[in-house]
């Protein structure tokens, strides 16, 4: 007796000697504001976006005065929308069915608009729309449009809305921003057009080109690892640091997103934007301040620092491969099929659905140190995360004879786990100097005592707010095509080789194998 047991709560845990506040330190949106769901029967607003909404609002985060309409080709009734809306909660949202109050409440300021995209008359309807809620819901002409369309007519909507009168320039009485989906641009070139596109109505400061891996919880950790710590930065260089590993692996096909996929492949889909953002953030030097641009200059600056890939030596620095059919490993789901016998894909597809690269950072800080990249579908296991290895001990003094002393490594797990954990060789109990690799692991769960909240939740708010830090700026943007564009044009060019098969459930093919052999190294296993 005499000792009690400290339950964490949601609000409020004990960390260490310090109680920290969590998940209910948020606070409520303050302005009024309308958001315009672009696509909104697809699957992204079905799955991710309405849920996210929807549990912004039962937190209390929503501001008092908001407006959600969705505008797609789909001919629904407002109630039909709803109905949709309701039944999306049901299946997607994290916290189940909707409540009934809850729901009244927020299903009674959403609103629908069928249309064609490039149809004028269509945006007038949304304009008309948007000065009801106005003066119906409070929503003082605040407006956020969030494009999740095909990235196709994402140059279309900007000219329609600003044809309609709906870009910032003629609104004179709130603020317009918007939400731009990935991928933006499909190469460098259309990216450029596109931003020529965008930023004729909407200026750099007002464009919110979302990435959902930053609005992960252990991605944004990494600058409180680096920045909040004193232990890491002294050796965060190429003195101490041997190599880095950025892993982004799936074990789902492209189900029904065939037809996108063999448009883009997982260099365009995962590499130059997820990875090349986890990159930036773990290779950027101290920001001089913590707000959006202090960020963004120093991860522009990381990537501009990049070495571009030699075009006529693509495969000493770059792996492509392509699923074959096969199983998961503790799956019941039996035989899968190939990549090329998905629906939507062709049986000749060209299409990568795995991607390795390795790239170098010239700069004082990064200078000789590989970065070595992966993203892939229907690998072994669903794995993110970021591992960084020192380099070996200069001198051995102990461990008895077959000690294997291994480099520290410190990895930082992005999902399905989240958390970091540092590896380190100590000496096994007994009388003789055996060294062996020990773990330490700190886990987001146990640790805070709090589920993350889902990605999309963060950024969507963070944008109603105006808070770019967590969204790319173009400049990034930009130089991360650069530095994918030798790769993909060299596979544009040259067909799939044998090597670049991989039975499903695998950990890749053998080409990427090859590719740290070649340097001596291998891939953490999935
Ligand atoms: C998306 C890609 O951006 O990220 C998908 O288009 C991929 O192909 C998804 O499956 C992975 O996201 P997450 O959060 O599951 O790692």
């Amino acid at each position: 007796m005499g000792t009690s047991t400290v339950v964490p709560s949601q609000a409020d845990v004990t960390v260490g000697p310090q109680s920290v506040r969590t998940n209910t330190d948020i606070d409520r949106i303050s302005d009024p504001c309308n958001i315009v769901f672009f696509g909104a029967s697809g699957d992204l607003f079905k799955r991710m976006l309405l849920p996210a909404m929807y549990n912004l609002h039962t937190q209390g985060i929503l501001p008092e005065h908001f407006g959600i309409i969705g505008f797609s080709r789909s001919s629904y009734t407002q109630d039909e929308f709803r109905e949709f809306g309701q039944q999306s909660i049901a299946e997607f949202s994290r916290s189940g069915p909707a409540q009934s109050e809850a729901w009244s409440k927020f299903s009674e300021r959403m609103s629908y608009i069928g249309g064609e995209f490039d149809n004028p008359e269509t945006f007038q309807q949304l304009r008309r729309m948007l000065e009801e809620n106005d003066s119906k819901l409070g929503t003082q002409a605040n407006r956020l449009f969030y494009l999740s369309t095909p990235p196709g007519i994402f140059a279309e909507i900007v000219r329609q809305l600003d044809a309609a009168g709906l870009g910032p320039r003629d609104n004179a009485q709130g603020w317009t921003r918007i939400i731009i989906e990935k991928p933006f641009g499909t190469n460098l070139e259309s990216a450029r057009a596109l931003q020529t596109e965008v930023s004729r109505v909407f200026p750099e400061k007002l464009i919110y080109r979302i990435d959902h891996y930053l609005g992960k919880e252990p991605v944004q950790d990494i600058m409180a690892l680096r920045f909040a710590n004193v232990i890491f930065e002294p050796i965060w260089n190429h003195q101490y640091i041997d190599s880095i590993q950025i892993t982004a692996a799936e074990t789902v096909g492209v189900e029904q997103r065939g037809g996108y996929y063999e448009t883009s492949g997982a260099l365009r889909d995962m590499i130059q934007n997820h990875v090349m953002n986890l990159l930036a953030l773990v290779a950027m030097e101290p920001p001089v301040r913590s707000d959006a641009d202090s960020i963004r200059d120093e991860k522009f600056k990381v990537l501009t620092a990049m070495r571009p890939i030699p075009p006529d030596n693509i495969p000493d620095y770059a792996a492509r491969g392509q699923y074959t059919s096969g199983t998961l490993p503790n799956s019941k789901s039996g035989i899968l099929p190939a990549y090329r016998q998905e629906s939507g894909v062709s049986a000749e597809s060209n299409t990568e659905t795995f991607a390795a690269a390795k790239f170098y950072i010239d700069n004082w800080r990064w200078a000789r140190v590989p970065f070595y990249v992966r993203s892939g579908k229907r690998l072994a296991r669903k794995w993110s995360e970021i591992a960084v290895t020192f380099k070996p001990i200069p001198h051995r003094l102990f461990g008895e004879a077959g000690d294997q002393i291994a480099p520290n490594t410190l990895v930082i797990k992005i999902q399905p786990e989240e958390g970091v954990s540092m590896t380190f060789a100590a000496k096994v109990p007994g009388p003789k100097m055996h060294i062996r690799e020990v773990n330490m692991d700190f886990n987001y769960g146990s640790g805070f005592g709090v589920v993350s909240a889902p990605a999309y939740e963060r950024l969507i708010g963070d944008a109603m707010r105006g808070d770019a830090t967590l969204f790319t700026r173009w400049d990034a943007v930009e130089v991360a095509w650069e530095r994918v564009m030798p790769i993909l044009q060299h596979w544009e060019q040259t067909a799939l080789e044998l090597d670049t098969g991989y039975a499903i459930g695998s950990q890749g093919p053998q080409s990427a194998k090859a590719l740290l052999a070649a340097d001596g190294r291998e891939w953490r296993p999935l």
